[in-house]
């Protein structure tokens, strides 16, 4: 299904358009305690919000659950819900894609619109029919495809975010710079995120977008070409795990950004990624986002995490890797002593 993503000029006139377009009986929407608190109130007193019943669920990605879940469908339910009804997620990933869940399995599937209000779920999250919870200690575990009815993306949202949150969003648009092209990640790597320019980030995060949008109306299940957007979170992901079975849990922007760099090592040792752009890019998440802590005693548990990402086959651990900014190499199995080298490669970088 093609994707309807809005960069938002007017938000009370687009949800109008949603809401005429989909005629539902009944209107739900879905914020967190947080999304209530900040991002609600720019909505609330659009006309065809009057008649919203509002279901709200504990913020974080710790509330991404079974519980919060059955949260949701039993309100869905209590208020009157049918497959003519439309959910409408106001929040970043965790709202969208469990909202996203919620509204797809609730009666064998409703509507659903995302309000993006994180930078994450602006440019990754809300965007491609990805929907699901974490499980049993697994992130995104249970979940489905299924494409929202409309995303309506307004910028506007962003100055309600702090700086941790704004480099973590910021991660996923300097992947799709990297899969894209070198003037957009020329732009991006030029760009001040220590005083943030909201003007020139809007426009960029409309580019940004549109690179997730082509990429993922060419592959919506991931086939092929989708994914490119892995790009990054293979490491990344098995740091962000790592971090978090340790206590110090770290946003997943930052995970993908510090992924980014032995990913692009492997890039340029296997598939001729100018290190030049390399180095580039590790300055700038070196600069921007730190450095994540590990020893070689955590080489083992990560490889053995980078095994059970669920995008890999019979345990081969598969990368998506770059010839070239924009020249994607995907399904490219890596040893895990070449994966141990381009660990090694990131400590000491
Ligand atoms: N976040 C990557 C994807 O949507 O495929």
């Amino acid at each position: 299904m093609e994707q309807n993503v809005i960069i938002s000029k007017d938000i009370s006139s687009e949800l109008a358009q949603v809401v005429a377009s989909v005629r539902p009986d009944r209107l739900f929407v879905l914020t967190d305690e947080t999304t209530l608190a900040c991002c609600w109130p720019r909505v609330a007193s659009v006309p065809c919000m009057a008649e919203a019943q509002m279901i709200t669920i504990a913020p974080t990605d710790e509330a991404k659950t079974l519980d919060s879940l059955t949260h949701v469908w039993a309100s869905l339910q209590d208020g009157g819900a049918t497959r003519h009804s439309i959910l409408i997620n106001i929040g970043g990933g965790m709202v969208t894609d469990l909202g996203g869940f919620a509204a797809s399995t609730f009666k064998r599937g409703m509507a659903y619109a995302n309000v993006p209000t994180t930078l994450l779920s602006m440019v990754d999250a809300s965007v491609g029919g990805k929907t699901g919870i974490n499980f049993r200690g697994l992130k995104n575990e249970i979940g489905v495809f299924n494409t929202p009815h409309t995303v309506i993306i307004d910028t506007a949202f962003l100055r309600t975010l702090d700086a941790g949150n704004i480099r973590s969003g910021y991660a996923e648009m300097l992947k799709h710079g990297l899969i894209s092209d070198e003037a957009t990640l020329a732009e991006l790597l030029l760009f001040d995120l220590d005083n943030v320019d909201y003007a020139a980030m809007a426009d960029m995060v409309s580019r940004s977008v549109a690179v997730k949008d082509r990429i993922v109306t060419e592959d919506p299940h991931e086939h092929g070409i989708r994914k490119a957007l892995n790009l990054g979170h293979t490491v990344g992901h098995a740091f962000e795990s790592l971090a978090m079975s340790e206590g110090r849990t770290i946003l997943h922007g930052y995970a993908v950004a510090y992924g980014l760099v032995p990913e692009l090592y492997l890039a340029a040792t296997r598939c001729g990624f100018p290190t030049e752009r390399l180095h580039q890019v590790e300055a700038f998440v070196r600069e921007n986002y730190g450095h994540f802590a590990f020893t070689c005693k955590h080489y083992d548990r990560l490889i053995e995490l980078m095994r059970h990402d669920k995008k890999n086959t019979a345990g081969i651990i598969n990368f998506t890797l770059l010839a070239a900014v924009g020249d994607i190499r995907i399904n490219q199995s890596v040893s895990p002593d070449d994966i141990a080298e381009a660990l090694d490669y990131y400590r000491e970088s």
